[in-house]
């Protein structure tokens, strides 16, 4: 949720801090901080908004080479510069930066006023700055060790003391942190993203671990103080993956990515000579995939509706019984973990906490939860039994596009690779995959006429509520659509499969609410041609996407945006991506921040 970093080395602390906070931004960005320590003495600054703002506000020549950093998405108190990390003890002699909820914190919070102390914040946070502080007897590390017992929620935390100078201590449980080694220097943040402009080598800190850090080394140990040995791990990403690469947006430059992010989740994973998929990632012999006899999916947001559409692919092409779920819900629920039942727990950041939480639940249950994720390293691939990385790249722009694509390919191979277990012939998997392979071709040539949405989301950026509507597999797809345009443009929006609305959601439909539908040539091509009609008879605005040379629905539409020919099974590649891009259009059209739209963040690691 939000982004926290540290760094101690032989250099500037500031302006290495606010480079990597830049980084971190996508995590939260209602206000940001920095701490810098210099001759014993902590100098703090934050601000609300941006990291412009901070930028502002933070003399160019601070001196103090070691500090920490954070963005915030405000979970507890106001958004203002008071409330803004870092957050330090009433003698100002410790600082500390947080990621998470301290669910007790008012209880702690009372205690240590009946004390007499006195908080300045609405935050949760600021009472581990006093805890700390409160338990302090000359060693950092201890105290920190003490405090963190008492709290109960999540936190990602790093924090210093102006008496020990030189010196981090990191502590993570629910909350992700990662140290980068350098060259005579250390770094501290919530993902690889604050630390990769310094160092590649980077060690996953994990829950109930407590780094010590110093410029020119660090020590791990756990909560009753043994000691921990990390393994050293490689970042395979590059830097310029976190730039923009000459667009305008990360998100415009995600969406046009998708043809070779497509490629790339595809590669080393289709076997031509037997027709089928390969996933050596899932550790599961050929025996235990044999009998799977159900598959359950569950994940959030623009995930959730990745697994949906699987749930679609899984029964019609594999014939395995397959539902999804919102994780938030699975976890809660107290559910069932039956037999030769496999679950997929889908998430691009991999650190969602709803999902990550409902994972450690079906865990305890004897579930086997397989991890379908873009972040190498990210929590829910470490702690699942097996999966696969979708291998999109780093993933910047809140409204996730291209992670989405590259998870429904991670789910057709998986779905090629049961349905060649069972019923499906060579000749068919061949089929299959051929198909396949040519998705990224076709969405390239989706994204050539990217100009026409531009000219639709001029025309209907104006609406204030919008329907998206499909059947089958372009149901979740229709979702997803919803979601981007909602998520980005601030445009209510609402995704239904198109056969339900004439069970209420009909009753929306005005000459001010268009409906978009998808209208592929498949074999509900004519159900949905009859909904188009329901809602032309209300003189509903229509706009269809459907696919090249299709007339009759050209003739009822108001507007078309037609993608080239394709076989039903791959459609919706070429159904989401127009939709992606109708919402970057209408969000620019709106003058949003497309990329770090209001009240957003990229990865939500708190309940
Ligand atoms: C999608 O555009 C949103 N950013 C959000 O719904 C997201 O999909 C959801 O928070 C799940 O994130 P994850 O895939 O990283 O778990």
């Amino acid at each position: 949720m939000c982004g926290i970093i540290g760094y101690c080395g032989p250099r500037p602390a500031a302006p290495i801090l606010i480079e990597g906070l830049k980084r971190l931004e996508y995590r939260g960005y209602d206000s940001a901080g920095i701490c810098v320590a210099d001759h014993e003495v902590l100098t703090v600054f934050k601000k609300k908004g941006k990291i412009a703002e901070l930028r502002k506000v933070v003399p160019a020549k601070l001196p103090g080479c070691y500090g920490i950093g954070h963005t915030r998405w405000a979970t507890h108190g106001e958004v203002n510069d008071i409330n803004a990390h870092p957050h330090v003890d009433e003698k100002n002699d410790i600082a500390i930066v947080h990621n998470g909820i301290i669910e007790n914190y008012t209880s702690l919070r009372e205690k240590l006023e009946e004390e007499g102390h006195v908080f300045h914040t609405q935050t949760d946070s600021e009472v581990i700055a006093y805890l700390i502080a409160d338990l302090y007897e000359g060693d950092l590390e201890r105290a920190v060790k003490q405090a963190v017992q008492l709290l109960k929620g999540t936190y990602g935390i790093v924090c210093m003391h102006r008496n020990e100078p030189g010196l981090l201590i990191g502590a993570r449980n629910g909350s992700p942190l990662v140290l980068g080694i350098g060259d005579d220097e250390m770094f501290l943040g919530s993902d690889v993203t604050a630390i990769i402009a310094h160092t590649k080598q980077v060690v996953y800190v994990e829950d109930g671990e407590v780094v010590a850090v110093r410029a020119d080394g660090f020590i791990t140990t756990d909560l009753r103080d043994r000691s921990v040995d990390k393994k050293v791990e490689t970042i395979t990403w590059e830097l310029q993956e976190i730039e923009k690469e000459g667009f305008d947006h990360f998100m415009q430059k995600e969406i046009f990515e998708q043809s070779q992010t497509i490629l790339r989740a595809l590669q080393g994973r289709l076997d031509h000579e037997n027709g089928t998929g390969k996933l050596d990632g899932l550790n599961m012999s050929k025996q235990e995939l044999h009998s799977i006899e159900r598959v359950k999916i569950f994940a959030a947001g623009t995930s959730y509706h990745a697994g949906l559409l699987a749930s679609y692919l899984l029964e019609n092409i594999a014939r395995i019984p397959c539902t999804t779920e919102l994780a938030s819900e699975l976890r809660y629920r107290n559910p069932l973990v039956e037999r030769n039942t496999v679950y997929f727990a889908v998430s691009q950041s991999g650190e969602t906490a709803d999902t990550l939480y409902a994972m450690r639940e079906l865990q305890r249950k004897g579930a086997r939860v397989l991890g379908i994720c873009n972040v190498v390293g990210s929590t829910i691939p470490r702690e699942s039994d097996g999966g696969v990385y979708i291998h999109s790249g780093p993933e910047i722009a809140v409204a996730s596009t291209k992670a989405f694509t590259s998870q429904l390919t991670a789910f057709y191979l998986f779905t090629l690779l049961m349905a060649r277990m069972r019923h499906m012939s060579l000749d068919q998997g061949r089929v299959f995959i051929r198909h396949l392979e040519s998705v990224p071709d076709l969405v390239s040539a989706t994204l050539a006429k990217a100009g026409e949405l531009k000219v639709l989301a001029k025309k209907y950026s104006v609406a204030q509520d919008f329907l998206f509507l499909g059947r089958g597999t372009n149901y979740p797809v229709a979702l997803e659509g919803a979601l981007k345009l909602k998520e980005i443009s601030y445009i209510h929006a609402e995704g239904y499969s198109a056969a339900e609305i004439k069970h209420g959601p009909i009753a929306l439909i005005n000459e001010k609410t268009p409906s978009l539908f998808l209208v592929p040539n498949d074999s509900l091509r004519d159900k949905v041609i009859s909904n188009m009609k329901e809602v032309k008879a209300r003189k509903g605005k229509v706009i269809a996407i459907s696919v090249e040379g299709d007339n009759e629905v050209a003739d009822i539409a108001d507007d078309v945006f037609a993608v080239p020919a394709a076989d039903e099974l791959i459609h919706p590649f070429l159904m989401v991506v127009p939709l992606q891009l109708l919402a970057y259009y209408c969000a620019l059209e709106l003058g949003r921040d497309v990329d770090q739209p209001r009240n957003l963040a990229k990865s939500v690691t708190v309940e």
